[in-house]
């Protein structure tokens, strides 16, 4: 697909750290704020989305975030989680995929495709043995996404959206050129 040739993937620094927040707030309203309670919303946000905590994320060595850039504009972004900065687990033979959005009018342009393949090759560069992730019961569409990436649900955990008690399946992967995944 034409499209898909042109789009690149680029690594973030610290000096990018106003325009992801940004992205990130918008990303996450965009998508959720119809199918949730506003006081709930607001409440993640205020935590999740300062500039503090996205600096913090940022220097992390063991988050990653990436931008996929099109014509000069950013479409989306990925945030992988190694070692300690996982949110479950911390197992130093995965990574995790804790944030992939693709904006909504690039939807459909494999620019999705092009994170998870991205995602895969960084795990098998670092000869990991699985990618896994967490993803709202209710969110149908990013499920059909990533079992046609061939994730499956190996479990689920609370997530808790201000005072909403949500469940998220947890998915994954195995690399196939390393060892299986552990049980
Ligand atoms: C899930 C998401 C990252 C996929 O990215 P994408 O660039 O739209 O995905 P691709 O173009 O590579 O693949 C689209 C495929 O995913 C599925 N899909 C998921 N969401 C879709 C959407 N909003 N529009 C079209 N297809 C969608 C379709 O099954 C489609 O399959 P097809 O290739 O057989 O047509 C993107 O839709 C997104 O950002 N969604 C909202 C945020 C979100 O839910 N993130 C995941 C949180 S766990």
């Amino acid at each position: 697909m034409a499209i898909s040739e042109t789009v690149t993937i680029q690594k973030l620094t610290l000096a990018d750290a106003d325009v992801l927040l940004e992205l990130s707030k918008k990303t996450f309203f965009d998508f959720f704020a119809h199918l949730n309670k506003p006081e709930d919303m607001e409440a993640y946000a205020s935590v999740a989305f300062t500039p503090q905590k996205i600096q913090a994320e940022l220097s992390n060595p063991n988050s990653h975030f990436f931008f996929a850039m099109l014509d000069g504009e950013i479409t989306g972004y990925l945030k992988l989680n190694y070692c300690h900065a996982q949110t479950e687990f911390q197992d130093p033979a995965a990574v995790e995929i804790e944030r992939i959005y693709v904006l909504a009018e690039y939807h459909g342009k494999k620019i999705g495709h092009q994170f998870i393949d991205f995602t895969l090759k960084a795990a098998t560069d670092k000869h990991l043995q699985y990618v896994w992730l967490g993803v709202w019961e209710h969110n149908l569409k990013a499920i059909a996404f990533y079992e046609k990436h061939g994730f499956e649900v190996f479990s689920s955990h609370e997530f808790v959206l201000g005072s909403d008690k949500q469940t998220d399946l947890l998915m994954r992967k195995a690399i196939l050129s390393s060892s299986k995944p552990k049980a």
